[in-house]
């Protein structure tokens, strides 16, 4: 009697202690329906984005990597405006963001620092304002930072400086005040990156009739 009962507490125990796929969340898929119903979207471009489905690897515009985790989202040109919320800083395999030349407005979520595994990130041509946010410092492995060409105001942070990777950076066409950081990969970029601010550079130390306090 003693071996069967053992037997079966065994198996019980087993039981409890292997996974439940069926209690898997589907949280990139969440976080993307909950970009969604921030967006105005007039020409559907988000049709496809069906959150009953197990994950979101077969929406248009989305793409995965083949353990089913979002690694781009290609939502540039498409018409959609709206804002942005903390949920995309759940993506935390995405590699691309691209969400330029749309009309999508209000501050750039500071959650965005949490993607860790950014490479690009384009923002350019929409309206977004308020502050580069201090997080972005967090995303080591970027290459192209472009907001360029949005309303974005204060000054460039400081802590961007110790991104190593970044190759390119445009700020050109905001609202920016102070002065253009000088360590790091900023001794690489073009100062067009920085044109149509009100930025005051270093190579115009010593000449400039005024600086542009923040
Ligand atoms: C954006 O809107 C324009 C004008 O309505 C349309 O021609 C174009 O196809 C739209 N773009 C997308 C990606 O739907």
């Amino acid at each position: 009697m003693a071996p069967l009962f053992l037997c079966f507490c065994l198996s019980f125990l087993l039981l409890l202690l292997s996974p439940i796929p069926a209690l898997s969340t589907n949280s990139e898929g969440n976080a993307l329906h909950a970009l969604r119903s921030k967006l105005s979207d007039p020409t559907n471009v988000l049709q496809s984005w069906d959150p009953t489905l197990v994950n979101p690897c077969t929406w248009f515009h989305v793409t995965c990597d083949s353990n089913s985790h979002v690694i781009r989202l290609d939502l540039g040109n498409s018409n959609i405006s709206g804002t942005l919320g903390p949920e995309l800083g759940k993506l935390k395999h995405l590699q691309y963001l691209e969400l330029y030349r749309n009309d999508i407005s209000g501050r750039i979520p500071k959650e965005l620092g949490n993607l860790k595994n950014l490479i690009g990130m384009d923002l350019y041509d929409n309206k977004f304002e308020g502050e580069i946010p201090k997080s972005f410092a967090k995303l080591k492995s970027l290459k192209f930072l472009r907001l360029n060409n949005n309303k974005l105001t204060g000054s460039i942070p400081r802590e961007l400086t110790t991104l190593s990777n970044l190759k390119v950076f445009d700020v050109s066409s905001n609202d920016l005040c102070g002065t253009i950081p000088v360590d790091g990969p900023f001794t690489t970029f073009p100062m067009e990156s920085f044109d149509n601010n009100r930025l005051s550079g270093p190579e115009l130390k010593g000449l400039a009739p005024y600086d542009f306090q923040c």
